[in-house]
């Protein structure tokens, strides 16, 4: 563990940390969700509003010419964060949907065909599975799924089994967002080329915990949230491999993606601009530049270490616990720990740990198919994030017990 790193100084950093939940401290367990907002990005948004204001890519005049620089820069961000070659690789979105879509409709309309096969998992979130079955329904393709182990991981012999010469896509989650199992992306990456298919990543559980680096990943796309890793809601992105991208269909159409437009015909503007019509929402782009640059400066291998003894402290507690089934306990698991007390409803537990100031994240999470994995209705889950602490982990466990009493 960094020695710099001192998390009481981190949550000073964090102004809704210090609020009072039925009068007591807020202990806020569901980062997966979204994470909440430090100064550095709270008044870098503030900031575009109250100085600099304008539409970007259209003015000639000082405002737009400010704000636009903001923006590219913030696409440069992105890039460095996840060691993109270039930053035209990086398309803004609103979130991780957003970035799955685009590359659905524009990747997936043009290159997927009848017959053709799609690949995703168990595990994955609802955005990494609907809008894979309706390119399948809209193009006559075939969804594929890989299974998830009673561990929680990945069966990667089955998923190999799934792969053949009719595979077009494998998408996958670097991080399940109910289990926070950690997914051998590089692996599953090189397993899809090697069919001649292409690789998308669903990295919206990884990237507030590790570092990434898309090229040694060797990833065709990556999507994320800028919501879940410290930025504003309305930020996120899509990386896309430079060639791919150019050889995509545009997907939204209006006002920024063209090159000319005319009755006769329009033609496009080169990506990323190509994937980004309207007016985007910049102010949002540019403090996600400023949370990645708040992350960076502290250090992801510094964020993962300390996220790792609060995960290990919270499975290790559970797992004391008579009564407690953690679901999903893979060898290497990130920010999300999903369990179930007794047999007490995970809406019932998530209320009485609610009135004890504990916020954490109760039902499916978004991914019934992985429920129905494991026969359950929900889970409890709580997800961590930089600023939590192992206290805060403590009072999670002695929560979990008083759910216990309550229904004894
Ligand atoms: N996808 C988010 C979660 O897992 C909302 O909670």
């Amino acid at each position: 563990m960094n020695k710099e790193f001192n998390v009481d100084d981190v949550r000073l950093q964090f102004p809704i940390l210090a609020e009072k939940v039925y009068k007591k401290n807020l202990i806020y367990l569901d980062n997966g969700a979204t994470t909440q907002k430090p100064l550095a990005v709270i008044d870098v948004y503030d900031n575009v509003y109250r100085k600099v204001n304008a539409n970007i890519h259209r003015g000639v005049h000082h405002l737009s010419n400010v704000c636009t620089d903001l923006y590219e820069k913030a696409r440069q961000i992105v890039a460095r964060h996840l060691n993109a070659a270039d930053s035209s690789e990086i398309v803004f979105t609103r979130n991780t949907t957003e970035s799955i879509n685009l590359v659905a409709y524009a990747y997936g309309d043009k290159f997927v065909g009848p017959g053709d096969e799609i690949v995703v998992s168990e595990m994955e979130h609802h955005s990494n599975i609907v809008p894979w079955q309706l390119l399948c329904q809209r193009r006559g393709a075939k969804l594929l799924v890989a299974k998830v182990s009673d561990h929680g991981e990945l069966d990667m012999g089955q998923l190999a089994g799934l792969l053949s010469e009719r595979t077009r896509i494998v998408s996958i989650a670097h991080v399940s967002n109910v289990m926070g199992s950690v997914n051998d992306v590089r692996t599953i990456v090189g397993m899809a080329h090697s069919v001649g298919a292409v690789a998308v990543i669903d990295a919206a559980q990884s990237v507030p915990h590790q570092a990434i680096d898309v090229q040694s990943i060797g990833c065709d796309f990556l999507a994320f949230s800028g919501h879940k890793v410290y930025a504003p809601l309305g930020s996120g992105a899509l990386y896309g491999r430079r060639d791919l991208l150019n050889a995509m269909n545009p997907w939204m159409a209006g006002g920024e993606m063209i090159d000319k437009v005319s009755f006769a015909g329009t033609t496009f503007a080169e990506p990323p601009l190509k994937f980004e019509a309207g007016t985007p929402d910049y102010a949002a782009a540019i403090a996600l530049g400023a949370a990645l640059d708040y992350v960076d400066g502290i250090g992801m291998d510094v964020i993962e270490a300390h996220e790792a003894s609060l995960v290990k402290r919270t499975l290790d507690g559970l797992l004391a616990i008579p009564g407690v089934r953690v679901i999903g306990q893979a060898e290497n698991h990130a920010s999300a720990v999903s369990f179930l007390v007794d047999s007490i409803h995970p809406y019932d537990a998530g209320m009485i740990l609610d009135k004890l100031g504990i916020a954490v994240r109760t039902g499916h999470h978004c991914a019934q198919p992985l429920m129905d994995r494991f026969g359950i209705v929900g889970t409890v889950r709580a997800s961590f994030a930089l600023y939590n602490t192992a206290d805060e982990v403590d009072a999670l466990l002695n929560g979990v017990e008083w759910v216990k009493k309550m229904f004894s």
